[in-house]
């Protein structure tokens, strides 16, 4: 085979008059029939321009280049030159091409299924990109998602190890872990109707790595969740796993929260700035989410206060539940950029996230105009000075319950945002958000459940709630939000096991079941457990904002679907009788 000298996206005006070698596939093939063949050859880095002169190369090569189609795997040795036929300004090899004297054929395609064009693949069904994956990773596209997941998990090391963080692993075959989705289960051959779990993320250890003495901790690993995917959701996806001793969690926000501008730096060139920290309840009171997008403005705004002052009953229904609000949101000149249908759209919008409507107005030089507008008289002008409405606005409400009302109009601001497109695409807004509620009440098993996992610690001025108002009790955890998009959580841990038993209680957990799932870690807490704390960020959710889709399997070499499958394997497969009847496992009728 002959020696390949450069790569397909390398040759420059330089390397004028050199000999090179390109190996790689046939992404064009033009004969033009003046005895000239054109070839654009492709590699991971880019294309180069072959030609093949039929009057001036061997009887051998002319046939060979005769019988290319795309994606035959050649390689290819000629004299760079510049081109013949004008610059290509799109390649960033377009001002040269190589006239090719040698050829070798390593190995001829079958008609291929998909071609792995960029443009070509937004019309192709993903089934088959997924089928025929590793044609579908020949794009350039795939090529640089896969070089800036791996730049990323490069940076990510370099920046934790220079802080004193050691990389170290954890096992894949374990008891069962508490991040609240259902285990993946693998049958134990050697213990009879016994099962291992695999971890839905690596919490109890790092936890233990900790009270190990390891001080500080780093995994970029996977995490198995079987629960059904979803556009940003993967059954098996990656974490970048960090646990640290000894700190509040003001310092972990500090050293996490600078993490992300030196990733987005070194990796995208871009300046994501500072990340705000906000509590959680401002977060759902101001822009209906714990997870806001805070690149564009329609904060929700609470006029409750002078909603109590009309007769309209569906303000006055909604002030008279527990914690019953009236929120709006002021449109800047949606009364002419929101149409019937638009605001329509809005409503279903509203009622689908459980409000049960969404009443409106708009202001024009002559007032407040709508069907309820004639409620609004007695505050028209305090509520035009609160919200600042000028002519030509449109203002949205909602009446229910605080929950309901602010998870309402936070969809719609949202829907708003896209509709009305009022992102910048070049804007990045992170932010932290703090201070989540402990628990939250199921009202059909009828008790509490951690609202992340049972290990979190209350805020240091909240322990007396664990047994006063649970409801209450705001946790010591935080998330860390991009765009929009939730890309990290974690928490100070319960490192004393006298708290870690108090929580156990009120999660309804018996010291028996507690012992039973837990009770390692239990034992742990109290063989000298110092203070720690940590936090995950995943990593494809990073990527999927560093590359801009919305789509989780375009940054995973190997994705599963929608509905669990790898469609290039065909997993999940059949098992073999005999290898189930080694692991005590029969199939059984469904
Ligand atoms: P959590 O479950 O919130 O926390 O996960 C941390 C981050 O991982 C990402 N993530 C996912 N990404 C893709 N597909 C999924 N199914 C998925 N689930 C989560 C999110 C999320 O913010 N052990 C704790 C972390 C800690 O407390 O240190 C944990 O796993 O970006």
């Amino acid at each position: 085979m002959m020696k390949r000298t450069h790569m397909c996206g390398e040759l420059r005006p330089d390397h004028v008059d050199q000999t090179a070698t390109l190996a790689g596939w046939v992404n064009t093939y033009r004969d033009q029939g003046k005895g000239l063949i054109f070839v654009d050859l492709r590699d991971r880095d880019g294309l180069t321009q072959i030609v093949f002169d039929l009057e001036d190369v061997e009887p051998s090569v002319v046939e060979a280049s005769r019988a290319l189609r795309r994606e035959d795997v050649i390689a290819v040795t000629g004299i760079v030159r510049r081109r013949e036929g004008g610059v290509n300004m799109k390649l960033a090899t377009g001002e040269i091409e190589v006239m090719a004297q040698h050829l070798e054929v390593l190995n001829k395609t079958e008609t291929p299924p998909i071609l792995p064009d960029d443009y070509e693949a937004e019309k192709i069904a993903e089934e088959k990109r997924l089928q025929y994956r590793y044609i579908d990773l020949r794009r350039p596209r795939m090529q640089h998602i896969l070089r800036v997941r791996h730049r990323a998990m490069q940076v990510t090391r370099q920046y934790f190890t220079a802080r004193g963080f050691m990389e170290i692993e954890t096992p894949l075959l374990i008891k069962t872990t508490p991040e609240g989705a259902r285990d993946f289960i693998v049958p134990s051959r050697a213990y009879p109707g016994k099962w291992y779990a695999l971890p839905q993320s690596p919490q109890i250890f790092k936890q233990i790595l900790m009270i190990g003495g390891c001080d500080r901790y780093l995994q970029i690993c996977k995490c198995l969740r079987d629960e059904d995917p979803r556009a940003d959701r993967q059954a098996e996806f990656t974490q970048i796993d960090l646990e640290m001793s000894f700190v509040s969690r003001d310092e972990i926000l500090e050293v996490m929260g600078a993490f992300i501008p030196v990733l987005f730096k070194e990796v995208l060139g871009v300046d994501v700035g500072e990340a705000p920290v906000i509590p959680h309840r401002e977060a759902l009171d101001r822009w209906g989410s714990d997870k806001p997008d805070l690149r564009f403005g329609l904060e929700l705004a609470d006029i409750s206060e002078l909603a109590a002052r009309t007769e309209f009953g569906v303000f006055r229904d909604a002030l008279a539940k527990p914690d019953g609000v009236v929120k709006a949101i002021r449109v800047p000149g949606g009364a002419e950029t929101l149409s019937r249908k638009k605001i329509d759209a809005c409503d279903t919008v509203a009622r689908a996230a459980g409000a049960g409507g969404l009443p409106w107005v708009k202001y024009t030089s002559e007032g407040f105009r709508s069907g309820i507008s004639k409620f609004l008289d007695p505050i028209g002008a305090d509520l035009k000075a609160q919200l600042g409405v000028e002519a030509g606005d449109l203002v949205f409400f909602a009446a229910d319950a605080r929950p309901v009302a602010n998870a309402a109009l936070g969809e719609v601001r949202l829907h708003l945002g896209g509709e009305l497109d009022l992102v910048d695409p070049t804007l990045w807004k992170c932010l932290w958000v703090v201070d989540f509620p402990m628990f939250e009440w199921d009202s059909q098993q009828q008790r509490w459940q951690s609202s992340h996992h049972p290990f979190v610690m209350p805020r240091e001025d909240q322990f007396d709630l664990l047994e006063t108002d649970p409801g209450a009790c705001v946790s010591s955890s935080y998330d860390y939000v991009i765009n929009g998009a939730e890309c990290a959580s974690g928490s100070i841990r319960i490192h004393r096991q006298e708290i870690q038993n108090r929580v156990f209680q009120l999660l309804g957990l018996t010291e028996t079941e507690a012992r039973d799932k837990f009770g390692f870690l239990l034992e742990a807490l109290t063989y000298g457990a110092p203070p720690h704390g940590g936090i995950a960020f995943g990593l494809d959710r990073l990527i999927m904002l560093m590359v801009g889709t919305t789509n989780i399997r375009d940054v995973i070499a190997f994705p599963k679907t929608q509905t669990g499958q790898d469609l290039m394997t065909g997993a999940p497969g059949d098992a073999d009788p005999a290898q189930l009847a080694e692991l005590h496992v029969r199939n059984v009728e469904a």
